[in-house]
């Protein structure tokens, strides 16, 4: 038996490709899809979200948004659902600039993204204008990432508990006390009901069983796996606003940087658009902000100054698991029957077609670019 710890995308994506193979799976999570990925813009974005020091996040990330058309496409026959349930979306990112200095800065972004060998394309402000007529006027121009896409992180969670409910895996609504260690290495968990920091009662998901015996226990729990092993993950707190109009406002998601800070705009098939996202250390703090609200409506009506007519629908924080150097733990973690799925800061929602692939073995070369091995003491 597998058990993963942890429902976000990432847990239920491994534990719906491990259960797919035949192998016997139990999800335990108190609340599954109620974190990072309840909160995240869904953004399948490695082009546009690279930096250049990154170049090995961008690697994973490429290989990953390979893997997500066929991705979506076996989640969406494994739940029963019907193509669009995702909203999975495959129109680019428009990356825009204002001013000289953002276009240099593009045009930077532009020529080590053609180095890599990454398609790119080059627009002027009434270009930019053209793509997307809700931009402001004072946009300069932009670089478009045809390649990039979107989805709704929220259905994809909801696909992957009905292809899961679906396949028997059960999932045990519960919190992990500790890791079962015994001479054999890791050998289970040990549950607790919740607390008072807002997991459910027993009542709510119970009852279950004290401990779960398991050949390998899968770790996944985002920004809380520090408190069960070794890991080095910290949380990156999140504010991300919903707003929602009767029509699309954008046909792509659009990007810039504003007053020093990145700002995106992601586009719902249904006139939802989310606008992220805040980075904040402030440890296991998830409270929102008037502060955060604001810089994030401030910063979107520069890209777009529509954005101030539509209904502010949801704000909500979540909390990003963090490692030193901004890449994903996933692999053998460091004591038998132990795995690791975890540390995947703003890319759970891409890189998770590719973490559950690391994790049947079918990476190899990536495998190693996220092995938790490079942080051993
Ligand atoms: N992937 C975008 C974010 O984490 O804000």
């Amino acid at each position: 038996m597998h058990v993963i710890v942890g429902g976000g995308v990432v847990g239920l994506s491994v534990a719906w490709r491990l259960a797919r193979s035949g192998l016997p799976v139990a999800v335990v999570d108190p609340a599954p899809a109620s974190g990072a990925t309840h909160a995240a813009a869904g953004m399948l974005a490695p082009v546009s979200e690279v930096t250049f020091t990154e170049e090995p996040l961008l690697r994973l990330g490429a290989a990953s948004l390979a893997r997500w058309p066929a991705f979506a496409a076996e989640l969406t026959a494994d739940a029963g659902l019907g193509p669009g349930a995702l909203d999975y979306r495959t129109d680019g990112t428009l990356d825009v600039a204002f001013g000289a200095d953002d276009l240099a800065v593009l045009e930077e972004t532009a020529g080590f993204m053609e180095k890599l060998g990454l398609r790119v394309e080059r627009l002027s402000g009434r270009e930019c204008r053209r793509l997307e007529p809700m931009l402001a006027p004072s946009v300069r121009g932009g670089l478009l990432a045809p390649d990039d896409a979107w989805v709704d992180p929220r259905r994809v969670a909801s696909a992957l508990l009905a292809a899961l409910e679906r396949l028997g895996v059960p999932i045990v609504r519960a919190r992990v006390r500790e890791l079962l260690r015994g001479d054999e290495g890791v050998q289970g968990v040990r549950l607790r009901p919740g607390d008072a920091d807002g997991g459910p009662s027993p009542a709510d998901g119970g009852p279950f069983p004290e401990e779960l015996l398991a050949e390998r226990v899968v770790l996944a729990a985002g920004a809380w796996s520090g408190a069960l092993a070794q890991v080095p993950v910290r949380p990156v707190k999140g504010q991300i606003l919903r707003l929602r109009s009767p029509q699309p406002l954008l046909g792509r998601c659009v990007r810039g940087t504003v007053h020093g800070q990145p700002v995106y705009l992601v586009p719902r098939g249904d006139g939802e658009l989310v606008v992220g996202a805040t980075q904040e250390e402030l440890g296991f703090d998830t409270r929102v902000t008037a502060g955060g609200v604001y810089e994030l409506l401030r910063d979107a009506r520069e890209l777009v100054p529509g954005v101030t007519e539509l209904e502010l629908a949801e704000v909500v924080a979540g909390l990003r698991p963090g490692t030193p150097d901004n890449l994903p733990l996933v692999g053998p973690g460091g004591e038998r029957g132990l795995l690791v799925a975890t540390g995947h800061h703003r890319g759970g929602v891409l890189l998770a077609p590719l973490t559950a692939a690391v994790l049947m073995g079918e990476e190899g070369e990536l495998a190693s670019l996220c092995s938790p091995g490079r942080f051993a003491p």
